[in-house]
């Protein structure tokens, strides 16, 4: 249903988008994963037929999107990151007017039944305005089904929700995903591990993994960061952590704890807190922390788990170069960490 070969898009002199490659089949939901800036936006765009690729091939139900991109359309059902809506309409004039612009003949029976698909019959005369994120989120869904689309495609839907609407529009677009292809775009690792079928994840503008959530799931088991920290001075710490066998890339964080990961399969928790107490320290907590999606790329993109080598530890030495490799632990993870836990 969806063909992508070689897929490039330069912004100028910035390539966004790098060789991509990846199909869709009919019933399946493609998850989209990667941290802001990875490409999934541009990605979604050119697919949706609203911006041509520099190069490479996109064909959506057997049509082209640059020389059919009509017939794209047709077949395209796009929910941009932000949907553009109008406050001052109400959900059923909205729906109507993008009904009417797509020229569809059976406009007002359309909207009922989009309403229905979103759960939104009652809230047809609400205005937009009032409405609650998530419930505009919705609208947005709707109206990217107004025209039956086969393909749906939805950058980041989830996105500025609340955990209650999130497991809503969630379970929605499960239920419209089975008689249609889904592509799906997200920075949170459990949504679409949740949600998708098939995971494809994007860093940089290339593909760095493709995968079924189960073996995604299974590659990164037992993969954790874990936060340490102790009352007082943390100096000698670095020094006693990294003799803890299970014990992996250790750095100091910003807060004046420390953070190391398990070798995967490894639980090294109660060796460290014997270990830190041992040496005297008093001992607030241990505790296990969501990984970012750097470090899940890390985790994925390298076969078998590395032992420690010299250099980790000579890292250690440089606090500057240490929190640098940290230094983008910010909203993203912070996502990760509020789904996963
Ligand atoms: N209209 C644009 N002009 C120039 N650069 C852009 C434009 N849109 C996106 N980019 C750049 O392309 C890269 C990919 O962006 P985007 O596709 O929005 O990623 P994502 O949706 O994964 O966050 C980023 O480096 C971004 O800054
Ligand atoms: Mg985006």
């Amino acid at each position: 249903m969806i063909r992508v070969e070689g897929l490039t898009k330069d912004y100028g002199a910035r390539r966004a988008v790098e060789n991509l490659t990846f199909n869709a089949e009919k019933g399946e939901i493609l998850g989209f994963l990667g941290p802001n800036g990875a490409g999934k936006t541009t990605t979604m765009r050119i697919l949706s037929g609203y911006m041509p690729p520099t190069s490479g091939k996109v064909e959506i139900a057997g049509f082209d999107v640059v020389e059919q991109s009509l017939e794209v359309r047709r077949r395209v059902g796009y929910m941009p990151e932000t949907v553009p809506l109008y406050p001052d309409m109400t959900v059923f004039d909205y729906l109507k007017f993008m009904a009417d612009l797509r020229h569809l003949s059976d406009a007002e029976d359309r909207v009922d039944d989009v309403l229905e698909k979103v759960h939104m019959e009652d809230r047809a005369d609400g205005y937009i305005g009032k409405l609650s994120k998530g419930m505009r989120q919705r609208v947005g869904l709707a109206q990217a089904l107004l025209h039956e689309p086969e393909v749906l495609i939805l950058d980041e839907p989830t996105i500025g929700l609340d955990p209650a609407q999130i497991t809503d529009v969630r379970k929605l677009i499960q239920d419209i995903g089975r008689e249609r292809t889904i592509l799906l775009s997200t920075h949170i690792l459990s949504e679409a591990q949740q949600v998708c079928n098939r995971v494809l994840i994007i860093n940089k503008g290339k593909i760095v993994v493709e995968d079924t959530p189960e073996k995604l799931q299974a590659r990164l088991s037992g993969a954790q960061r874990i936060v340490l920290k102790v009352g007082g001075d943390s100096d000698g710490l670095l020094n006693i952590l990294k003799h803890v066998e299970g014990v992996n890339r250790v750095v100091p964080n910003l807060n004046g704890a420390v953070e190391f990961e398990n070798i995967p399969g490894q639980d090294p928790r109660p060796a460290v807190a014997r270990a830190v107490v041992e040496a005297g320290y008093d001992l607030l907590e241990i505790r296990p922390i969501g990984l970012s999606l750097e470090e899940i790329f890390l985790q994925l993109t390298r076969d078998e788990p590395e032992p420690p080598t010299t250099a980790d530890y000579e890292r250690l030495d440089d606090p500057i170069d240490s929190d640098e490799s940290y230094a983008d632990e910010t909203n993203d993870n912070q996502a990760i960490d509020s789904e996963d836990r």
